[in-house]
């Protein structure tokens, strides 16, 4: 049996990375911190809490497709924490892929979700293998409370809003601006329909006396999760921060895109957007506070006479990130998925095991009504 620790973070030093690292400590889980910079990743590690009891190691590597390959064989898990996916998640998914590795990631672009199932579902999927993106508070909690939905009656349609409130980290703000340039889809009858571009939608959030303002924003993992599924012919996510200042800006950086930045060539796009995103959040954020860092997510489940809600009251997103991505990486050290090949995080490990698990930590708590 390799003596290879079983779990590997890539982007350790993060702020997802290290949170990761915190509940899978809690899980008794040893794993590998790696990232591109020995400094930051010690420094941070020291400051995770509890790390004096974790079973962990810290390697630096320079993340070449080769490298990571080589740095991820022997291991079971790779928990993928480096964004913007579009731009850094290929060459992870196939080193993970060729060390014969599951493969987790927090990414919930859906452009990257698309891509994986297309190019990496079936490879996975031969190989007894798990390939979970998204895999983190956006959006495996409204993933599992639609699957929720879905038990309790002829529901085929669903409507998906994900709101937090939060300070977006600079991976976060990065992605945030890097999702603009993508095709956004949601699902009309089973086909993906694209999402009108630079569209703000007003939404009514349980909870809340005022309107918020949500976006399609790349259009959210749903539509790729469910197409194809025998029950649910139409979905619809948006989502969005619970702050409609901020939510105003990034609406009309949307449209600056359409009229100014997408003409331009697709490395130049990238660069803008980059540049934007790096004028918004250049820095590390500073830790969650539970008393300010709300979510919410609601599902809406409807069929011709059926109709149904679930509604996840819940706090500090980056924290439920952590604990799911922990939560899936010792599931798979410990038991096979539910599903190889391509899978939510809920088809993966069960929706009510991923939101039982978020109660257990006083992270969110899920309602149903009808
Ligand atoms: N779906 C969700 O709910 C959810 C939740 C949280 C985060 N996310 C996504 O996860 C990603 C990370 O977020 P975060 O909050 O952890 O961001 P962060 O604090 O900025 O951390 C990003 C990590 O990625 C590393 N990194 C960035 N570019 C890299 C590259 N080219 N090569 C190697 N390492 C690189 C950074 O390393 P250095 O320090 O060396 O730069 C750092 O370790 C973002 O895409 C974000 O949108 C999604």
């Amino acid at each position: 049996m390799s003596d290879k620790r079983p779990v590997v973070i890539y982007g350790a030093n993060g702020f997802s990375g290290r949170l990761v690292a915190e509940f899978l400590r809690e899980f008794n889980i040893s794993f590998i911190a790696a990232g591109r910079s020995r400094a930051r990743l010690e420094e941070v590690m020291n400051h995770v809490p509890g790390i004096e009891t974790a079973d962990y190691e810290i390697v630096e590597t320079a993340g070449s497709e080769e490298e990571l390959a080589q740095l991820f064989s022997g291991a079971k898990v790779v928990c993928n924490t480096v964004g913007p996916f579009i731009y850094n998640g290929p060459r992870v998914i196939e080193a993970a892929l060729e060390a014969g590795c599951h493969y987790l990631d927090i990414g919930g672009e859906q452009a990257w979700l698309r891509q994986v199932s297309e190019k990496w579902g079936e490879r996975f999927a031969k190989r007894g293998l798990l390939a979970a993106p998204a895999t983190a508070f956006m959006s495996a909690v409204s993933d599992s409370a639609a699957r929720l939905c879905l038990e309790s009656g002829a529901i085929d349609t669903l409507e998906i809003l994900t709101m937090f409130k939060g300070n977006p980290t600079f991976g976060s703000t990065q992605t945030i601006f890097a999702v603009i340039q993508t095709e956004a889809y949601y699902l009309e009858q089973n086909q993906y329909k694209p999402w009108p571009r630079a569209t703000r939608y007003e939404v009514a959030v349980p909870g809340t006396i005022q309107m918020q303002l949500a976006l399609a924003w790349g259009g959210f993992p749903h539509p790729v999760w469910f197409k194809g599924h025998p029950q649910v012919a139409n979905v619809r996510s948006f989502g969005g921060l619970l702050d409609r200042q901020i939510m105003e800006g990034i609406a009309a950086t949307e449209k600056v895109f359409e009229e100014q930045i997408r003409p331009l060539p697709r490395p130049e796009q990238e660069k803008r957007l980059a540049e934007m995103a790096s004028a918004v959040q250049g820095g590390t954020p500073p830790r969650e506070n539970s008393r300010e860092h709300r979510t919410i997510d609601v599902v809406v489940g409807r069929g011709s006479t059926d109709h149904v809600q679930c509604t996840v009251f819940g706090t500090c997103c980056y924290r439920q990130t952590g604990l799911i991505q922990a939560f899936a990486a010792q599931q798979l050290v410990r038991a096979a998925p539910r599903k190889v090949g391509f899978a939510s995080a809920a088809e993966a490990f069960g929706a009510r095991e991923i939101l039982r698990v978020l109660e257990s930590r006083g992270l969110s708590k899920a309602r149903m009504s009808c």
